[in-house]
């Protein structure tokens, strides 16, 4: 088949409508004759004071894989084998990018009943408003479908986890390396050049600008440390009343050995079921990556010993409009 640059338009816009941490958007695509997809990670996207080994990246490229196979399939392609190259560590065949996987075509495809969700998901980040009783109950029967999703859902379970999320993120805030980089993909002012292209601008955060210029005074200066030596960081990035309005937080979980590009790609299915669901979500990342309140979540949701905790995100109804999302332009995403 041959792909005209009308059908890579498409593919590649609609694939890049799944999420990346911070809204970096690290995939890129390239479209190799016409049997196959080569899939990179621009390095420049990286966020290394995140997480270890570019782990962040290779999450948002596993999503970006998972987006592509089901583009291809609303189109009518089929992506037979996927080759993993994230292990490879190639950042030297396409210059400043990591290999991240290859996606090889060979026949048709029909589009999969999923493929509904990817323009109705989004991240909430304001309270959620109380959802039916049939919708909990839909969230609760496919959550134990799940071998790599546990289900929160009591009060004192929802309590736990708002204080783990409000005390990871201390945890990491605390780190300036941590808070530049969170700074650096911040959009505090509808004047930045980037603020309909990347990263989270005040739409996505749900900041007035009053708030967004408050945020970057105190997160982009030593008025952090001041605060946090007078116990004020804490009610200041604290979420608590917004993690106590969902209905339930759902914690992911996947195999300790699996590739992150594999995970990533089952971390996308993950949301996009829970959107199918009619759920909205606001993940907690902080509460995965911090390996004190991953193992305190392990122990009180018994999470299987040989998987470990990827993401935990709050879900229910948004209690408002769907904010504007950021997208690179198509050129920007084609190597
Ligand atoms: C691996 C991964 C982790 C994420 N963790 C968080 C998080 O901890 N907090 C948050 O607000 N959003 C998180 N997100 C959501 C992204 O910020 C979001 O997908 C991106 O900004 C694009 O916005 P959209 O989801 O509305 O399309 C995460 C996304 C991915 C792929």
């Amino acid at each position: 088949m041959m792909f005209k640059q009308e059908l890579i338009k498409k593919i590649v816009s609609e694939t890049n409508l799944a999420p990346s941490t911070h809204n970096t958007q690290p995939a890129r695509w390239s479209f190799l004759e016409n049997t196959s997809i080569l899939l990179s990670a621009g390095c420049t996207r990286f966020l290394p004071a995140g997480g270890p080994i570019n782990r962040d990246a290779a999450l948002s490229c596993g999503a970006a894989l998972e987006g592509t196979i089901m583009a291809l399939a609303e189109v009518g392609i089929k992506a037979t084998n996927i080759d993993d190259l994230w292990a490879a560590n190639d950042c030297v065949t396409i210059k400043g990018h990591r290999l991240a996987a290859k996606i090889n075509i060979k026949g048709d495809a029909v589009s999969f009943p999923l493929n509904k969700a990817i323009t109705k998901r989004f991240t909430w980040r304001a309270k959620f408003l109380p959802c039916e009783n049939t919708m909990t109950q839909a969230l609760n029967k496919w959550s134990r479908s799940k071998s790599d999703v546990t289900l929160a859902i009591s009060k004192s379970d929802i309590d736990f986890l708002s204080q783990q999320n409000d005390k990871s993120s201390l945890h990491f805030m605390r780190d300036k390396a941590f808070r530049n980089e969170l700074v650096e993909w911040m959009r505090l002012s509808t004047s930045h050049q980037n603020y309909t292209c990347d990263g989270l601008n005040l739409d996505a955060l749900q900041m007035s600008a009053i708030e967004g210029f408050g945020a970057k005074i105190v997160l982009g200066t030593g008025l952090f440390n001041a605060l946090d030596s007078m116990r004020l960081a804490k009610p200041l990035i604290g979420e608590e009343a917004q993690t106590k309005s969902s209905s339930a937080i759902t914690l992911f979980h996947r195999p300790k050995d699996e590739s992150p590009i594999e995970t990533g790609r089952a971390f996308y299915r993950f949301w996009l079921e829970m959107t199918d669901l009619g759920f909205s979500a606001w993940p907690m990342a902080v509460v995965a990556d911090n390996e004190e309140s991953a193992n305190e979540c392990a122990e009180r949701f018994s999470i299987p010993q040989e998987h470990r905790l990827v993401n935990v995100l709050r879900v229910g109804k948004a209690g408002g409009q769907r904010p504007k999302t950021a997208r690179l332009d198509f050129a920007d995403l084609i190597k």
